[in-house]
């Protein structure tokens, strides 16, 4: 059996699960950080997401959707704050959208999560509990992580599971690619030269001065603005030979990028991209010094 269709399976039982949990919806308090709220979390993480986030597999070729805990170390990257945290992944919950998926290259490997039916209260209890709460990892998972994204702990990738997710060989994350491209050898980082670290922190600035207004028309004078930022990094250049290579594969995935952000047509998809292109933003640090 394919794996599209052990999903296609997966999803008209979550389905039936899903509309029956709903009729039992209980309406307790919500401000109580109780053992029964913690409780009552687990079981509908249980109910609703391990038929697929399953922390029981076997392998990582076992799997037909990534394990919750590296979708939670995804979430934290793109959104720390408890608030960004529980509102992003509830809304995920109740309508995954693959334009707004931030693990491409899991949507690659397992195609984009299907919606379930589930009501937005218990998404958010959901939420809320994978964000306070440690989440069980399969056994495999610690080693894979080692292997798959570099284990360099000493490298100052302390955020966890921050790269790779392209997991290479697999197509590849449209978004992330270029971190499995560009990987560190022996944790080596690339030679960068100092007026390019000079136009990419002038990038994170044009990045952060924007945060007051974030309508479309924002994000489109903000891919403008970064559009020019660039022109002047790629006549400013001076790098050679392969740390240039490194270089430019990462401006690409910057620049396709900021092309997006340039079409979006909702606020939402500017949000999104903006949390990535920040994202490569400061990561760059951790390839290149
Ligand atoms: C029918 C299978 C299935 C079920 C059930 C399921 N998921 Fe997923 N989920 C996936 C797959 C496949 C992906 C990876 C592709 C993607 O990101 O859309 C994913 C990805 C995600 C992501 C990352 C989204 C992103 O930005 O890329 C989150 C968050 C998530 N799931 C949360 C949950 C939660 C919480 C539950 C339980 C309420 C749940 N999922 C139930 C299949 C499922």
């Amino acid at each position: 059996m394919n794996l599209n269709c052990k999903v296609l399976i997966v999803s008209v039982i979550v389905v039936l699960f899903g509309s029956c949990s709903d009729t039992t919806n209980s309406q307790d308090s919500q401000s109580s950080v109780s053992s029964e709220s913690v409780n009552e979390g687990l079981t509908l993480v249980k109910n609703n997401c391990y038929v697929c986030h399953n922390p029981n597999t076997k392998s990582h070729d076992d799997i037909i959707a990534p394990p919750l805990i590296a979708v939670k170390k995804r979430y934290l990257m793109a959104y720390p704050s408890q608030d960004e945290f529980v509102r992003e992944m509830t809304h995920w919950i109740t309508e995954p959208k693959e334009d707004l998926a931030l693990m491409r290259g899991a949507v690659e490997r397992f195609k984009v999560m299907p919606k379930l039916a589930i009501s937005k209260e218990d998404a958010q209890k959901i939420a809320q509990y994978i964000f306070e709460n440690e989440v069980e990892a399969p056994a495999w998972f610690a080693e894979h992580e080692k292997q798959q994204h570099g284990g360099d702990a000493g490298q100052g990738r302390g955020k966890g599971m921050g790269n790779g997710h392209g997991h290479a060989g697999q197509g590849g994350g449209r978004s992330n690619a270029w971190m499995s491209d560009i990987a560190l050898v022996d944790g080596k980082k690339w030679e960068s030269d100092d007026i390019t670290m000079e136009h990419i922190e002038n990038l994170k600035q044009i990045i952060a001065d924007n945060k007051v207004r974030d309508d479309e028309a924002a994000f489109k004078g903000l891919a403008k603005k970064m559009t020019k930022e660039l022109d002047l990094l790629f006549s400013d250049c001076t790098m050679e030979g392969p740390d240039h290579d490194a270089l430019h594969k990462y401006l690409v995935s910057l620049i396709n990028k900021k092309d997006m952000l340039a079409e979006v047509d909702s606020q939402e998809k500017g949000r999104k991209i903006v949390a990535r292109i920040q994202e490569q933003l400061n990561d760059y640090e951790r390839f290149f010094q």
